[in-house]
């Protein structure tokens, strides 16, 4: 019966193979950046269908009908990638071939390592569009940045303690700006080792 009740109905096994296919690709571009630089861009590759559960509960959050055409058009991450990069210049090499793909359409980019959001959060967003009409989101970020996003995720579901929230936020915003500076110190001696 649980089926029956599936925010995405029928549409899910297609759903599992658009996000196989996507990242096929992605893995692609990856040998593709890895051949030509030897080295290897990206640490490791994440992939989710978003659950049934937080489907809803966004729709939800976000005044939408709780239906399967809500699910997958008015949200757009019902299919999720996130791809983990060792340094800065990575993220932004994987984000120039995916958006330089001629294989999936790009809808949509948010640079929130350059424009970090208030609370320190930090990533590269990308919206897609795949051959069969399905949304998917690429998060690409340093290995940094997932920690913190992470460890961010964790806290901000620990309601119960509440403890001193502007000390708790000032101190995750530092977290995330000292590991930020981190970044940009391994890239230059990146550069410095491969000479660029
Ligand atoms: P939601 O945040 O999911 O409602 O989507 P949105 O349309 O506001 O897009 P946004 O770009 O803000 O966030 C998309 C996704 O990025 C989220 O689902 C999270 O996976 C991640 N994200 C965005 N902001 C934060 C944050 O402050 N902390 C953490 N840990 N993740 C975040
Ligand atoms: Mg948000």
């Amino acid at each position: 019966m649980a089926d029956l009740d599936d925010i995405y109905g029928a549409h899910r096994p297609e759903m599992e193979r658009v996000l196989d296919r996507l990242v096929t690709r992605i893995e692609h571009l990856r040998e593709e950046l890895t051949r030509q630089r030897n080295m290897d861009p990206v640490e490791h590759i994440l992939t989710r269908i978003k659950s049934d559960a937080s489907m809803r509960e966004k729709l939800r959050r976000r005044g939408l009908p709780e239906t399967t055409e809500a699910a997958l058009n008015e949200l757009h991450d019902a299919i999720g990638i996130r791809i983990v990069c060792g340094f800065l210049s990575d993220v932004y090499a994987m984000r120039d071939w995916i958006a330089e793909d001629p294989e999936v359409e790009v809808l949509e980019e948010r640079d929130y390592i350059r424009h970090a959001k208030p609370n320190g959060y930090r990533s590269y967003h990308m919206i897609l569009r795949s051959k069969e009409g399905y949304h998917a989101e690429i998060q690409l970020r340093t290995i940094s940045m997932d920690t913190w996003a992470a460890l961010e995720h964790h806290l901000k579901y620990k309601k119960e303690f509440v403890g001193n929230q502007r000390l708790i936020v000032n101190e995750l915003k530092r977290c995330a700006d000292e590991l930020a500076s981190t970044d940009v110190s391994m890239q230059t001696i990146r550069d410095a080792i491969m000479g660029e």
